[in-house]
């Protein structure tokens, strides 16, 4: 847990001024990889590892930020024209205030103290948690109401420009309209949601400590290989291809494209059954559409790493495990696995003596506690 009280006191050492927080969660997504971007379904839900950001206005235009985290502390005018040089997690925050302005919402500078436990680099959406939290930090500050999908939308558009990742809507979304005990059903094409208690269901989530350095690119390449199937199909996006149209005509279709389009057709039907399925206790069935997703991550969208195979299939071999995955972007990050409750203690040793024997790279692992989305602390 961040220790509030000592951000708090930090921020107030350094600042000289007592600090409002703002906290924004990462999340996990259960099922509905790489289908957001396609206007298909996602069920992610919010964590308890989150991002807080504590801030107070000032009355010129300079933004002082500064990290726990990282240990860095970097200054800006809100007049700052975007700067490729200024350092990554920096141009999250220059990012959202330029978008923040640009969508008619003018900012004051503010004095910014960010801490976060969500793991970085993970696929547990830090980034997301970063925008949503400075995003209601400014917007909460300068006394303008942002919220809801339209503040998840602008951290997606820091996510475009400045950070050059075409991502879909998923991660802002869960970090804003989170909800503890619930997974969140949502239509990326119409935007409505909806939040399916997971009820008994626990999970686990397991972190192959790999990051691709290769993500970033991969991602947007598949994004573009998405869009050129659709294209192929004359239809607006894959949302808009049934199995039916695979069927019939996947001998015109490049092997690589049918492929990508395959993920997507099957995974969107796989959100819609595991959504069937938590709804009826059903987590035998839940986990199977697990086990179906990472392989058709692995095997048709080409997304996933040895790291992550290794993981899942160790995982996979474990008394008491229904289902096991890669989860978000993959190319490295984290898996998710369901797990019944009375094999969670040994599920854990496992997994602990098993991946480093097989990688030699020791493993992170998480207890996923489903937590609300973004909020003021008072
Ligand atoms: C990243 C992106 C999301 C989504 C996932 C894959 O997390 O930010 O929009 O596309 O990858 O499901």
């Amino acid at each position: 847990m961040i220790d509030l009280a000592n951000l708090e006191k930090k921020f107030t050492a350094r600042y000289n001024t007592r600090p409002r927080i703002f906290r924004a969660p990462g999340r996990v997504n259960l099922i509905g990889e790489h289908t957001d971007y396609n206007d298909g379904f996602v069920l992610p839900a919010a964590l308890d590892f989150a991002t807080y950001a504590a801030c107070a206005l000032r009355e010129d235009r300079r933004v002082r930020v500064a990290t726990l985290t990282l240990d860095r502390e970097f200054e800006f005018s809100l007049d700052d024209p975007p700067d490729a040089d200024f350092p990554a997690w920096t141009k999250y925050v220059q990012g959202i205030a330029l978008i923040l302005e640009r969508s008619g919402y003018p900012l004051k500078g503010a004095d910014i103290l960010i801490d976060s436990n969500v793991p970085i680099g993970s696929g547990l959406s830090s980034s997301a948690a970063l925008e949503v939290s400075i995003g209601s930090a400014f917007a909460g500050l300068n006394g303008h109401k942002v919220v809801g999908m339209e503040l998840a939308k602008i951290g997606q558009s820091a996510e475009h420009e400045f950070a050059g990742v075409r991502s879909g809507i998923m991660d802002q979304f869960a970090a804003v309209f989170g909800k503890a005990g619930h997974a969140l059903f949502l239509d990326c094409r119409s935007l409505e949601y909806e939040a399916v208690p997971v009820g008994e269901a626990k999970f686990i989530i397991c972190n192959t400590k790999v990051k691709h350095d290769l993500a970033e690119s991969e991602y947007n390449k598949r994004r573009s290989q998405c869009e050129e199937a659709a294209a192929f199909f004359g239809r607006p996006s894959l949302r808009d291809v049934s199995p039916a149209d695979l069927d019939t005509r996947s001998a015109d279709l490049p092997t690589l494209l049918l492929k990508r389009a395959r993920h997507v057709v099957t995974e969107n039907e796989r959100v819609v059954a595991a959504v069937k399925a938590l709804r009826s206790g059903d987590l035998s069935a839940f986990g199977n559409l697990m086990n179906g997703s990472h392989n058709s991550l692995r095997d048709d969208f080409e997304v996933s790493c040895r790291e992550l195979d290794i993981m899942v299939e160790i995982a996979r071999r474990q008394p008491g495990v229904l289902g096991a995955r890669m989860t978000g972007g993959g190319f490295g990050g984290c898996t998710i696995n369901l797990v019944e409750a009375a094999h969670h203690k040994d599920f854990v040793d496992r997994i602990f003596s098993e991946y480093p024997a097989e990688t030699g790279i020791e493993p992170e692992i998480y207890r996923c506690e489903i937590a609300d989305g973004a909020e003021e602390i008072v």
